[in-house]
């Protein structure tokens, strides 16, 4: 299993994201909450640069009594990144549709050594 060196761990700021190429395949790197997690730059619905995609956290319906809706609102222990071809979300952290857990964008083990960022394909 190749081991890609992505670089200083500290040159990716923490909400941002790094797309590297390696031979043929795109990778996108992401730092969120001290953490990396890197998947594949193809989108398992039509092959779109998914991880170019807007960040944003989890849309939830806000209930009030008797279940109620009162509004949407955000669920800030969730990060989303959404593919920009048709809006499909993905879990950062799991690589999980979250439409349908059921689909999956290819994801990769990170490792952190010496301050160094690499990414296991
Ligand atoms: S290709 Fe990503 S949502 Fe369609």
């Amino acid at each position: 299993m190749p081991e890609i060196h992505i670089g200083r761990a500290e040159e990716i700021g923490e909400g941002e994201r790094r797309i590297v190429s390696h031979e043929d395949v795109e990778i996108g790197v992401f730092r969120w909450e001290g953490a990396y997690f890197a998947y594949r730059n193809q989108c398992p619905h039509q092959g779109g640069p998914a991880c170019e995609g807007l960040l944003m956290h989890r849309v939830v319906e806000v209930l009030g009594e008797h279940n109620t809706y009162l509004r949407m609102g955000w669920d800030k222990s969730e990060m989303h990144f959404v593919c920009p071809w048709h809006g499909w979300e993905f879990d950062l952290r799991t690589g999980e549709c979250a439409a349908d857990r059921r689909w999956k964008i290819r994801g990769y083990r990170t490792e952190l050594r010496d301050g160094e960022l690499y990414v296991h394909a």
